[in-house]
C-alpha cells in the first residue's frame, strides 16, 4: 500500500516517524505493509532536525503534484487552503484515499472534497482535524450515529485554555499568559488564529455539520475570541463559582442548529471546568447516550500523528477487505440560526451607585425585556463604609436564566441607560449549567 505524504512540519515529521518505526505493527493490523513513497515539502534541502533519523532523506520531494499521482492514501499536513485543496482533489481523482487534518480548509470547503471523494468511490478521513489526538470525530460520526446528538460544548483550543488557566491560576494578565504560552511553544508567533477563535470556529463548524447532518461552514459560527477577557472577570468568575473557557458550542434547538465560539463561564462543578493547561476536551449531550467525555491532547505532532495514523490505518483496511468509510451525512438540512437566536444564561457585571433604589431600577429593565434573574449577588459593604461615602461605587453581578441573545442585547442598551449605572463591567455566557 503506498502512501503520500504531503508536509513535514510539526506534524507531518511524526507522521512519517510512526509509519516508519511502527511499519512491521501497522503491517499486522492492516494485512499488507504501508510504503512511505514520499514526503512533500516547499524545501526539499532544508535542515530538519525534528525528523528522525529512521527516516529517508530521498524520500523528501518538491512535486507534490506527482506524488499524488503515486499513492494508494494521500495525507495531507501541509496546512492552508490552497495547493492543499488542489492536491487532496487531484489524489482523489486519482482513486487514491485521502486523510487530512487540515482543519480550516474542511471548515472553509469541506463540502467540494466530501462531494469528489463520495463520487470517485474513495475515503476521506479527518479526525486529526478537530481536538488532535482526542477521538472524536469518528464517535460523532460513527459511534453516536444511531442516536441523536443535542449538543457538543468543546474546549478544542489549547492555547486559549492554556492562557485562560493560567489566568485563573496564577493571576496572570492576558498578554503575559499569551507571552508565556508562546515561550511553551503553545501559541504561534502571531497568536490570532487562536485568541480570536478562528481555529475554534473551524472545529465547531465540522463538529455542528457531523453533529446535526447539516452542512455547517465557517461563515456560520458566530465567534468571539478571548482578548476582551480580563483578569478581573477570571477573579469574579472564581468568586462566583465558576472558570473561563472558550467554548466551541454546536446545538441543535426546535429552530434549527447553531454554532458558536466565544468565552464562557462554566459552573467550576463541570466536568469541562477541570480541563487545565493546554489540554482539550469534548462534552455531548445525546439523548439515549447521555452525557459524554472526550479528553486529551488537542495539538503536537506525536498526537496529533496518532489520529492520523488511526484514519491511515482505517483506509488501509477498506482498501485491503473492501469497505468504504462514511459518505458526508447532510440529509437533515436543518436551517443553521444567527447567533441572536442562541438561548443562553448570562452573568452581566455592572458598576452602579450605592443608592436606595437602584437595584429596583435594574431589575425592572430585565423584567421588561422578559429575561429572568436566576440570581444576584452585591458584595457586601460595610455600613461605616457606606455612611463614609453614600452613594459610593457598587458593584452587582446578576446571573440570568436562559434568555434569547437578542433580548439580552437589548436589556444591556436599556441598563446601560440608566442614571445611576456608572458602567456595565462585563457580559458573560454561562454555559454547562
Ligand atoms: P507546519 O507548518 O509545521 O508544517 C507544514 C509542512 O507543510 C511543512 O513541512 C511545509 O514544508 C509543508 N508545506 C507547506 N506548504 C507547502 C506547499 N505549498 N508545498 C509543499 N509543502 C508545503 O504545520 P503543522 O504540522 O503544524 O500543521 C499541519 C496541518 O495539521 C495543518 O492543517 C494544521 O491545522 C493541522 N494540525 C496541526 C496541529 C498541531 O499541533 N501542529 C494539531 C492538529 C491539526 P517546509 O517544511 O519545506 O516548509
Ligand atoms: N443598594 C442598592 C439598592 C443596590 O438598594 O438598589 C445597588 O447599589
Amino acid at each position: 500500500m503506498r502512501v503520500a505524504l504531503l508536509g513535514c512540519g510539526v506534524v507531518g515529521s511524526q507522521v512519517a516517524r510512526l509509519l516508519v518505526e511502527q511499519s512491521s505493527d501497522l503491517a499486522s493490523r492492516v494485512g499488507t505493509p504501508l510504503e512511505l513513497v514520499g514526503i512533500a515539502v516547499r524545501d526539499a534541502a532544508a535542515p530538519r532536525p525534528e525528523l528522525p533519523a529512521s527516516v529517508d532523506r530521498a524520500l523528501l520531494t518538491q512535486d507534490a503534484p506527482g506524488l499524488v499521482q503515486r499513492a494508494d492514501i494521500v495525507i495531507e499536513v501541509m496546512g492552508g487552503i490552497e495547493p492543499a485543496r488542489s492536491l487532496l482533489l487531484a489524489a482523489i481523482s486519482a482513486g487514491a484515499a485521502v486523510v487530512t487534518a487540515n482543519k480550516a480548509l474542511l471548515a472553509e470547503d469541506g463540502p467540494t472534497l466530501y462531494k469528489a471523494a463520495d463520487a470517485a468511490g474513495v475515503d476521506i478521513y479527518f479526525e486529526a482535524a478537530v481536538a488532535g489526538a482526542i477521538p472524536i470525530v469518528r464517535p460523532v460520526r460513527e459511534s453516536l450515529a444511531g442516536d441523536h446528538v443535542r449538543r457538543v460544548l468543546g474546549i478544542v483550543n489549547g492555547t486559549t485554555n492554556y492562557v485562560l488557566d493560567q489566568m485563573a491560576t496564577t493571576g496572570a494578565g492576558l498578554e503575559e499568559a499569551v507571552a508565556q504560552a508562546q515561550e511553551l511553544g503553545y501559541a504561534e508567533a502571531d497568536p490570532t488564529a487562536d485568541v480570536e477563535g478562528y481555529d475554534a470556529a473551524a472545529k465547531a463548524a465540522i463538529l455542528a455539520s457531523l453533529a446535526f447532518h447539516t452542512r455547517v461552514t465557517l461563515e456560520d459560527v458566530a465567534r468571539e475570541g478571548i482578548t476582551s477577557v480580563t483578569s478581573e472577570d477570571v477573579a469574579w468568575a472564581t468568586q462566583t463559582g465558576h472558570v473561563i473557557k472558550l467554548l466551541a458550542i454546536a446545538e441543535q434547538t426546535i429552530d434549527g442548529v447553531s454554532a458558536r465560539v466565544h468565552p464562557a463561564l462554566v459552573p467550576a462543578t463541570h466536568p469541562l471546568a477541570g480541563v487545565r493547561g493546554s489540554f482539550n476536551a469534548v462534552f455531548v449531550e445525546a439523548d439515549a447516550a447521555g452525557e459524554l467525555m472526550f479528553y486529551g491532547r488537542g495539538a503536537g505532532g506525536a498526537p496529533t500523528a496518532s489520529a492520523v495514523l488511526g484514519d491511515v490505518v482505517s483506509a488501509a483496511r477498506h482498501r485491503v477487505l473492501g469497505g468504504k468509510g462514511p459518505e458526508e451525512s447532510t440529509y437533515a438540512a436543518l436551517p443553521v440560526l444567527p447567533p441572536s437566536a442562541a438561548i443562553t444564561r448570562y452573568q452581566v457585571r455592572l458598576a452602579v451607585d450605592d443608592r436606595p433604589g437602584v437595584l429596583a431600577q435594574v431589575a425592572q429593565v430585565l423584567a421588561a425585556q422578559g429575561v429572568s434573574i436566576e440570581a444576584v449577588r452585591q458584595p457586601s459593604v460595610t455600613d461605616a463604609e457606606h455612611e463614609a461615602e453614600p452613594g459610593g461605587l457598587a458593584h452587582l453581578v446578576i446571573t440570568t436564566h436562559t434568555a434569547p441573545e437578542s433580548a439580552l442585547a437589548a436589556t444591556v442598551t436599556a441598563i446601560r441607560a440608566l442614571e445611576p449605572v456608572r458602567e456595565i463591567t462585563s457580559v458573560l455566557r454561562v454555559e454547562g449549567a
